[in-house]
């Protein structure tokens, strides 16, 4: 499905009905990450999952990109779908974007699930990657980003083992436009340090990471579960940074005992 918000076209899938679960990817995927969940959860809840601004289906515009604007195009997008509170999901970038969500609209938010995702802004160090990052996907195009992030998103047993989760994501990173993924670096780079805000989350919260993820690892989890006042952790064994499409099965489990929790 497609809609306009904030002068722009955003494409997402609507299926199920029930408690809302709005789902935010990473970087530099789309909602096609989801399809797992949104396959299985959907016969009891209802998913919504989005493709953000300069990802995917929904238009990448040519300008300066900030995680908040993302925020402000999925509220823009609930309020047309008439939904006032939902449980919120969001991996890695689509962690960093619901800290920005919670921020603005914490009264929307029901619970939040914070998957292979950190509080931490980035070190100098990492702003500088991002801005190499950049570079590289001006100059060489989309598929040398995924040369470069699938390694970082998978586990080495599923690049080994599983080429059809691989070809997946691969085909998700250069379904990208060039603008949309700088646009994202550059957000990602300006976010603001989120370790101080965590004890202001008061809504329930689960906190999942894959025990082999690298690119944000269970010490990062760990600060976040400890920090956030009413939150759980979860750890999936054999999975890396996309701990959902490499463990669907796990990852589905935990949203959906969190969820039915929510709804009691
Ligand atoms: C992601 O998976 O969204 C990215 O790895 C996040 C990041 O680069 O910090």
């Amino acid at each position: 499905m497609r809609t306009d918000v904030n002068g722009i076209t955003i494409a997402y899938n609507d299926r199920g009905t029930g408690l809302p679960i709005v789902f935010f990817h990473a970087f530099p995927l789309n909602r096609n990450m989801w399809a797992a969940q949104e396959e299985v959860l959907s016969a009891r809840f209802r998913i919504i999952s989005i493709d953000l601004r300069g990802h995917g289906e929904s238009d990448a515009p040519l300008w300066h990109y900030t995680l908040e604007q993302s925020a402000d195009d999925v509220h823009a997008l609930l309020n047309q779908l008439a939904i006032r509170q939902a449980l919120f999901v969001g991996l890695s970038m689509g962690g960093y974007i619901l800290f920005a969500f919670y921020r603005k609209y914490a009264t929307s938010v029901k619970g939040l699930i914070l998957a292979d995702t950190r509080a931490q802004a980035d070190t100098t160090e990492g702003k500088n990657g991002r801005f190499q990052m950049a570079q590289t996907a001006y100059k060489k195009g989309p598929s040398s980003i995924a040369d470069i992030m699938i390694p970082k998103l998978l586990s080495p047993a599923t690049i080994r083992t599983k080429p059809e989760i691989v070809r997946n994501v691969r085909a998700m990173i250069e379904g990208n436009q060039v603008s949309g993924i700088a646009g994202d670096l550059m957000a990602m780079a300006e976010r603001p340090d989120s370790v101080a805000f965590l004890p202001q989350i008061t809504c329930p919260a689960q906190v999942i990471v894959g025990e082999l993820d690298q690119a944000t690892p269970p010490s990062d989890a760990r600060l976040m579960a400890e920090l956030i006042p009413n939150a759980q952790l979860a750890t999936i064994p054999d999975a890396a940074h996309l701990a959902n499409l490499e463990q669907p099965d796990t990852f589905n489990q935990i949203v959906a005992a969190f969820a039915l929790d929510l709804q009691q």
